[in-house]
């Protein structure tokens, strides 16, 4: 890719180019010097080219670059070379060559960074980089990361372009569509007192979309949610929203699997997918089986429902619960009967910050006994028990009693992941996309006493169960689906109610008065009144994708200008306090805090 100032880029130099008179521009990745020659490795996103200066050849060149270090930015002219016998660099793709430089200009001088660029550091202090993201960005393991974010969005695009999707813009300035997070808001200074809401997710407009007839909508959207950052959430991201008409649960899955299936092909061939099709899981058959709504596929280890095996067990740690409707999961953990004190403990904190009350571990002894606190209050069932569980001599049964199924599920959901990692069973080179679908369409919220959304509130009942809305919300499934993917939640969607007497009713269920409603949810309620389609949709993170194939276990690695865990961007200052005067604008004032 020549330019002005070169002919190549520091990643394309072969040995076909050998004799060739070039000019090259980058960044000081490393100096050598050996008196009269000096070496530098001169980077730029698509590599590194070594170019050498000699005193004796080109003195003029030599000198110039003497005051050159690293992270200047250079530009050099020269002839490219084979590099002497044994010198060759199997490692990098420009290995074979070097340029001896006869012209070496500096472009601009750098000062020393905060932090190496030219060598991995692991452990390297996340707030110094988000300060200077421009020398973090700048750094090599970001560069790949951010390209395989680009070709990961561009495949998308094609891939969905390719099956007739339209891309269509929808407004930052909106009123908000709640999607379970706080707003951020925006005054309005032409109508003071008033505020937009940025999107935390275009929902009711993609839905709008529908109405008003584009059938297959896309949008690579950004979406902000006032809520807690965690590894895989920010107050700020990506989503890939996609809105059908037409179409029902089937078809929404089947499009978006394609997609996903050809998107991965093409941006990580060497990494498998697991399983084609991807498996469908019902929600229910989720928590039962793996403890977690999106479960990772990539080992077994599953649940094992333990309530019938020990329901007679005269042990209050099970009985308590089974007598308050509740259930006994356990999982085996193979080879592990040998655990120590410490790494028992570890386990039991686990379970115990993911809700249990505890957990009870129990080692199968080489001649079949059990070994544990609980172990005597099992004499007698220890065969029933193991053959329950599918262990045997060497392994570790550990086991989650909760009056409430499903929390003691997902304690012991979350000590299943742990072991799968301590046993290196969550390899990160295969691909386990699963559909989990068929979720109770409202749960119940203890603190407000009323029912709410489990996904959003535009998602449709499943047809037989619309009778039960009124008698028995709880029991109402969704027609709604998740994308998990090794273990993470990758998207989710739902085919949506699209006619205006049923939404009002799953809305009044969920505690809306009609004015409520009408002030929330107007434009959508009246799009439904004029011809609205069946539709439905889904949207996928961005950003949990890119993280997944890129391999990392958080986000922010995968963004370029991603906030603090205070939702703070340490390089532009940003929150910030606004003058005096574009307060009086907004008319509004501050109240300092006491
Ligand atoms: P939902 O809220 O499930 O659905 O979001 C869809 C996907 O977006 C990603 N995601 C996030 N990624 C990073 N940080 C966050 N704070 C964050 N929140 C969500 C996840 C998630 O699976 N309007 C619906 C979609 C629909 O029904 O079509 C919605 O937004 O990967
Ligand atoms: P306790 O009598 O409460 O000290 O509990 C005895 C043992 O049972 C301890 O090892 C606890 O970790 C464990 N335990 C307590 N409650 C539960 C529970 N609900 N499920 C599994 N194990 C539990």
């Amino acid at each position: 890719m020549s330019t002005a100032f070169r002919t190549q880029t520091c990643g394309e130099l072969r040995a076909e180019h050998v004799g060739q008179r070039v000019a090259l521009a980058g960044w000081v990745h490393r100096r050598r010097d050996h008196g009269h020659l000096a070496f530098f490795d001169l980077r730029d996103r698509h590599g590194i080219t070594q170019v050498v200066t000699n005193a004796e050849d080109a003195a003029d060149a030599h000198a110039a670059a003497e005051p050159a270090r690293n992270e200047w930015v250079v530009q050099v002219e020269g002839t490219v070379r084979h590099r002497p016998e044994g010198t060759t660099n199997a490692e990098l793709a420009t290995g074979e060559i070097e340029v001896a430089v006869d012209r070496f200009a500096v472009l601009n001088p750098s000062k020393v960074p905060p932090f190496y660029i030219n060598e991995e550091q692991p452990g390297l202090d996340e707030t110094l980089r988000l300060k200077h993201r421009y020398l973090d960005l700048r750094r090599p393991p970001m560069q790949q990361r951010m390209l395989l974010r680009a070709r990961l969005a561009s495949a998308i695009r094609r891939a969905l372009e390719d099956e007739e999707f339209v891309e269509i813009e929808t407004p930052l300035l909106i009123r908000s569509t709640p999607e379970g997070a706080r707003d951020f808001v925006v005054p309005s200074r032409v109508q003071p007192g008033h505020f937009y809401a940025l999107p935390q997710s275009p929902q009711q407009l993609k839905q709008i979309l529908m109405v008003a007839g584009y059938d297959r909508y896309y949008q690579l959207a950004h979406c902000m949610r006032d809520e807690d950052t965690r590894k895989d959430r920010g107050p700020e991201f990506t989503q890939i929203d996609i809105e059908m008409s037409f179409v029902t649960e089937d078809d929404v899955m089947a499009a978006v699997e394609r997609m996903a299936t050809r998107v991965s092909r093409e941006v990580l061939p060497e990494r498998p997918i697991l399983h084609e099709p991807f498996p469908r899981i019902t929600y229910a058959e989720a928590m039962a089986r793996y403890g977690s709504d999106k479960p990772d596929i990539r080992f077994g280890m599953e649940l094992v429902d333990l309530t019938e095996t020990v329901r007679e067990v005269d042990f209050r740690v099970f009985a308590e619960p089974i007598a308050a409707g509740g259930a006994v999961f356990a999982i085996c953990a193979p080879g592990c009967a040998d655990y120590t004190r410490k790494q028992l403990d570890e386990l039991i904190d686990l379970a115990k910050r993911h809700g249990a009350k505890g957990l009870v571990h129990l080692s199968v002894q080489p001649d079949g006994s059990l070994h544990g606190p609980a172990a005597k209050f099992l004499a007698g069932r220890e065969t029933d028990l193991l053959a329950a569980v599918g262990a045997s001599a060497g392994d570790l049964v550990l086991i989650v009693a909760d009056a409430d199924r499903i929390a003691g599920a997902e304690a012991l959901g979350h000590v299943r992941l742990a072991m799968g990692d301590a046993l290196g069973l969550r390899q990160p080179g295969v691909l386990a996309y699963v559909w989990v679908h068929r979720f109770p369409m409202f749960t119940w919220e203890e603190d407000g006493q009323r029912w709410d959304a489990t996904h959003n509130p535009f998602s449709a009942p499943v047809p037989d169960d619309v009778p039960l809305m009124e008698s028995d919300p709880g029991a109402v499934r969704a027609q709604q689906y998740d994308l998990a993917l090794n273990g993470w939640e990758c998207g989710g969607g739902s085919v949506r109610i699209h006619q205006r007497e049923l939404l009002e009713r799953a809305f009044a269920l969920m505690g809306h008065t009609l004015e409520g409603m009408r002030d929330q949810f107007g434009a959508l309620l009246d799009a439904l009144e004029y011809g609205a389609p069946p539709h439905g949709g889904i949207a996928i993170g961005l950003d949990r994708w890119a993280a997944l194939f890129a391999d990392v276990d958080n986000i922010r690695e995968v963004m370029a200008f991603p906030k603090t865990q205070s939702g703070a961007d340490l390089m532009m200052g940003a929150p910030s306090p606004i003058s005096p005067g574009q307060l009086a604008e907004l008319r509004l004032h501050i109240v300092e805090e006491d």
